[in-house]
C-alpha cells in the first residue's frame, strides 16, 4: 500500500509538500478614488472597500505599504454630471486618476502603480467605448484610450492596464507613448477578459453600469477557450508587458493554459468583485469560514498559475501573511 498520509501527518510535513505558497509580493490592491475632501465611504456593493478622496487614499496607503504590499490598481470615480459621450474626463488635463497618481509618486515613489484605462466609468452612457448609432465603435475609441493611458503615464503611472477590450488598444496605447517619448511604462492589457456575471458589485463601486445593452459584444463569450491564447498572444505581439485573465476564480482553467502557453509573461488574474462578494456573503451567513475560504481561493489562483493576483483581500491577506512570519 502507498502510504499518502504520511504526507500528511502535521503541519510541518504538509508545509513540506506543499508546492504553491502565497507571498505579499503577489498582491496588487485595487483603489476606487473619488473628487473631494477627507472622503471615506464603504462601497455598498463591496464590504470593506472604500471610495477615497486623494487625502484619504494616502493615509491608506501608508498602511498598505507598511503590510508590505508594493503595487496597487487605480480606478477613478466622477460625478454623473461630468460624464459625457466622449468621456473627456478620462484624459482630460489634470484628471482625477493623473492627480492620484501625482500625489501618489510624490509620497511613495517606491510604490508600484498601475491605472485602469477605459471609457465606461466615464462615458454617459457606461460603455467602455466611443458609441456611434447605438453601436460600441472599436477604431475610434483607440485614440481615447490612448490619450487616458498617456495622461496615467505621464503623471508617474508605472504600468497602464487597458480594459476595454477593443482591438488594437496595446498597440494604439504602445505607438502613442513611444510618439511622446513616454518608453518606460509598461502596458498590463486585460487580455482574456470575459463578460461575466460576477462584475456586478464593481459597476456600483465604479458606477459604470452600461444604460443598454450588455458588454458582450466587447469582453469574451465565457463559452469560448482558443480565443483566450489568441487575445492574449495578440496583445505580446502588440506590445504588452504583463497579460491578465479576469475572472479568476472562475477561469482557474484559462489560467492554466495561459501559463503553459505563455510561461514567461507574467500573468496576472483578477479576483473580481463578485468572487469577493461570494466569499464575504457566505462568511456573514456562517456557511464557511471566510479567512480560511479567501486563503483557498487565492491558492487556488495561483496554483492555476497566475504570477500576481488582484484581490479586495489584498490587505486582509497581506495582515495573515505578514502574522505568520
Ligand atoms: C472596467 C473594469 C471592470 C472591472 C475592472 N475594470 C468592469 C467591467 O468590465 O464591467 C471589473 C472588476 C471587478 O468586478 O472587480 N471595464
Amino acid at each position: 500500500m502507498k502510504r499518502f498520509r504520511n504526507y500528511r501527518t502535521d503541519q510541518r510535513i504538509r508545509d513540506k509538500y506543499s508546492e504553491v505558497a502565497l507571498i505579499t509580493d503577489d498582491l496588487i490592491y485595487p483603489y476606487f478614488i473619488v473628487d473631494g475632501n477627507s472622503f471615506k465611504q464603504e462601497i455598498s456593493s463591496l464590504k470593506g472597500v472604500y471610495h477615497l478622496s486623494i487625502d484619504m487614499l494616502l493615509k491608506d496607503i501608508k498602511e498598505v505599504i507598511s503590510l508590505g504590499i508594493n503595487k496597487i490598481i487605480l480606478f477613478g470615480v466622477i460625478d454623473k454630471s461630468l460624464k459625457d459621450e466622449l468621456a473627456t474626463m478620462a484624459y482630460a488635463p489634470d484628471n482625477l486618476v493623473s492627480q492620484a497618481v501625482k500625489a501618489i509618486k510624490n509620497r511613495f515613489p517606491e510604490l508600484i502603480i498601475v491605472t485602469d484605462v477605459c471609457l465606461c466609468g466615464y462615458t454617459d452612457h457606461g460603455h467602455c467605448g466611443l458609441v456611434v448609432d447605438h453601436e460600441i465603435t472599436n477604431d475610434k475609441t483607440l485614440p481615447l484610450l490612448s490619450r487616458m493611458a498617456y495622461s496615467h503615464a505621464k503623471a508617474g503611472a508605472d504600468i497602464v492596464a487597458p480594459s476595454a477590450m477593443m482591438d488594437g488598444q496595446v498597440n494604439a496605447i504602445r505607438t502613442y507613448m513611444d510618439q511622446n517619448s513616454l518608453t518606460n511604462t509598461r502596458i498590463l492589457s486585460y487580455s482574456a477578459k470575459y463578460a461575466s456575471n460576477f462584475y456586478g458589485p464593481f459597476r456600483e463601486a465604479a458606477q459604470s453600469s452600461p444604460a443598454f445593452g450588455d458588454r458582450r459584444t466587447y469582453q469574451m463569450d465565457y463559452r469560448t477557450i482558443r480565443q483566450s491564447l489568441e487575445e492574449i498572444q495578440t496583445d505580446i505581439d502588440e506590445g504588452a508587458d504583463w497579460v491578465m485573465v479576469k475572472p479568476a476564480h472562475t477561469y482557474l482553467d484559462i489560467i492554466q493554459r495561459a501559463k503553459q502557453e505563455f510561461p514567461t509573461t507574467p500573468l496576472v488574474a483578477y479576483q473580481v468583485s463578485g468572487e469577493y462578494m461570494m466569499i464575504e456573503a457566505a462568511a456573514d451567513s456562517g456557511y464557511i469560514d471566510g479567512g480560511k475560504a479567501m486563503i483557498e481561493a487565492i491558492t487556488a489562483i495561483k496554483r492555476a498559475g497566475a504570477d500576481k493576483v488582484i484581490t479586495y483581500y489584498a490587505k486582509k491577506l497581506a495582515r495573515i501573511l505578514k502574522n505568520e512570519t
